[in-house]
């Protein structure tokens, strides 16, 4: 029920973090995946590792805000695999974090294309080569900042990444009857490059801000990635599903 046998995924995010361990997963699960993030080096490590356990993985470096690299994601599926079933599209950005009076235009803008406009552009190549295999599963990596959370200084990043969340709906619902199921996973903090911490006392505060008093480890965000992708999930469409250890309900 969880298997990928036969599946094409494309992941964005790849060459880090929770898009590295999803893709691990995913192959590892039966998939065939396509690997996308800008660091080349990066990516072909991580297909290395998938051809060492007998899966097959291509990659393709590029920036995910770039409207032609959407296209050739999907046409590289297409043609290495034959068509594409389920999409991560996982790439993010925190950005320059401050009081919005202070925040500069342009590093509002790189947060808005990077997490929103990026899946906006994945989308819209994505869905049509998924309506060619009669279905698929489409999937945002959300946060529950500006979902359950309001954080201070992170307005660019909660607003992108909520906005996450409209569009799965609005998908949801328009390709729902032609088989495609459209969901956001919303993790909470994951150790990965992107949650780099100070101090240890930094890193202590941010793990008791959540239930589980630790933060995730990447793989448990891609089990959860893997429930979204399998058939495991057949009648979850529209949904933000959290996968945060608690931090949106805890109160300390
Ligand atoms: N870590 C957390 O605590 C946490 C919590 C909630 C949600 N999230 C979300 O989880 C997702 C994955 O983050 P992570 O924690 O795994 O961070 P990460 O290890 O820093 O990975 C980020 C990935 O995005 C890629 N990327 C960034 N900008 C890109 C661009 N313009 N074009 C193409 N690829 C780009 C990076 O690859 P290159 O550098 O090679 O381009 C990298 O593979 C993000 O959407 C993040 O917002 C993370």
């Amino acid at each position: 029920m969880f298997g990928l046998n036969g599946k094409v995924a494309i992941i964005t995010g790849a060459s880090s973090g929770i898009g590295r361990a999803t893709a691990r997963l995913f192959a590892d699960q039966g998939a065939k995946v396509v690997l996308a993030g800008r660091r080349a080096a990066e990516l072909d490590a991580v297909a290395a590792e998938i051809a060492m356990t007998g899966s097959e993985a291509v990659t393709l470096n590029g920036d995910v805000k770039d409207e032609a690299f959407a296209r050739e994601l999907v046409e590289l599926a297409v043609g290495e695999f034959g068509g594409l079933d389920i999409a991560f599209n996982n790439v993010g950005l925190v950005g320059e974090m401050g009081p919005i009076t202070e925040l500069s235009l342009a590093s509002w803008n790189d947060a808005v294309e990077t997490n929103l406009t990026s899946a906006y552009l994945g989308a819209k190549y994505q869905l049509p080569a998924m309506l060619e295999r009669g279905g698929g599963s489409l999937i945002f990596t959300s946060t529950f900042v500006g979902h359950t959370v309001g954080m201070p200084g992170m307005a660019a990043y909660a607003a992108s990444k909520a906005g996450l969340i409209g569009l799965t709906q609005v998908l949801a619902a328009e390709y729902g009857s032609q088989g495609i199921r459209v969901n956001a996973l919303l993790p909470g903090g994951t150790d990965t490059p992107m949650a780099t911490f100070k101090t240890a006392d930094e890193r202590k505060f941010v793990e008791g801000l959540h239930a589980l008093k630790r933060i995730a480890q990447p793989e448990e965000i891609a089990r959860s990635a893997l429930y979204l992708a399998s058939e495991a999930s057949s009648f979850t469409t529209g949904a933000a599903l959290l996968a945060d250890g608690g931090v949106s309900i805890n109160r300390l």
